[in-house]
């Protein structure tokens, strides 16, 4: 038996149309326009390509949207400067600082120059802090994505045994978070676990985000587990003539074809998480700037 496809589109346009709904309910009922900022330093071809749709798509939920594209070379200073001028400008809810940012900059001192109320990325400490007791938090994107579509996989998730793979700040330890408040119990799992392969194995639910092409194999899964891969990372292709071309492609941290033939349902790369991120950077947008504003 082939695993069910988790298709993140459908789901994703689903998300986009009921906030671009609340939008215009907002603007006309209150006055609100939801206002998002992005700020991408340096010329990164993957990041460019993900702020440019984060602008486009806020912009077609009726946001009001600023991108500011800084130079290679921005100082530490600067950053946090604009970031400052990001928290007190009243038409902006949300900042997003697009990660990661070129080595000589500092990220923590920049993520923690955020106001928390306006962190849609849930990075802060203050988000962080939040989730993990249970009080109401911006939280990172691409975290509570997957969330929605385990809940669309699997409805309930109580009792059962989520295995996380990897440990970031972005979506490691904010879906474990998540999945724990959701009563699953959690395995945090990280390239020091011993025996991973018995671990992964032991999963109701594995999210694997660990940033390694393939590496979570199909006899590393459960018969009928539900797998999210985060994963996005882009490898030469599998045919030797075209990979001679440096033709490459987008692959998960999951061996797709193998997993697929054990796994009860699966996300696929792309197309399974992905879309879901800025999806939820619009709710994300939309949550800060009715908090904000003080509307219910
Ligand atoms: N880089 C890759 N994904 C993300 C994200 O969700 N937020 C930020 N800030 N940077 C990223």
């Amino acid at each position: 038996m082939t695993a069910r496809i988790i298709e993140g589109l459908p789901v994703a346009e689903r998300i986009r149309a009921e906030v671009t709904a609340e939008v215009a309910q907002l603007r006309a009922e209150h006055g609100l326009q939801p206002g998002l900022a992005v700020v991408l330093v340096g010329d990164d071809p993957a990041s460019q390509a993900y702020v440019k749709s984060k602008g486009e798509q806020s912009l077609a939920a009726g946001m009001h949207s600023v991108t500011h594209r800084l130079p290679a070379d921005t100082r530490q200073d600067e950053l946090i400067r604009l970031v400052a001028d990001l928290n007190a400008d009243p038409l902006i809810h949300g900042i997003l600082v697009q990660l990661p940012l070129p080595s000589h900059l500092d990220e923590k001192p920049v993520i923690s120059a955020i106001d928390p109320d306006k962190d849609v990325d849930g990075l802060h400490v203050v988000n962080a802090g939040r989730l993990t007791v249970g009080e109401p938090a911006l939280t990172a994107c691409t975290p509570v994505g997957c969330m929605v579509l385990i809940r669309d996989t699997l409805g309930d998730v109580a009792g059962k045994h989520a295995v996380v793979v990897g440990r970031s700040r972005l979506v490691g330890k904010p879906i474990a978070q998540l999945l724990l408040a959701a009563d699953c119990t959690v395995t945090m799992a990280h390239s020091k676990t011993q025996d991973l392969a018995a671990v992964c194995r032991s999963a109701d639910i594995l999210v694997a985000a660990v940033g390694r092409p393939r590496m979570i194999r199909g006899d590393w899964i459960k018969p009928g587990a539900t797998v999210i891969d985060v994963g996005i990372n882009r490898v030469p292709f599998d045919n030797p003539e075209q990979a001679a071309l440096g033709k490459t492609k987008l692959v998960g941290d999951v061996h797709y074809k193998e997993a697929l033939e054990v796994a009860g349902a699966i996300t696929p790369v792309p197309k399974g998480v992905g879309p879901m991120t800025v999806a939820m950077l619009l709710q994300n947008t939309v949550t800060a700037a009715k908090r904000i504003a003080g509307v219910d």
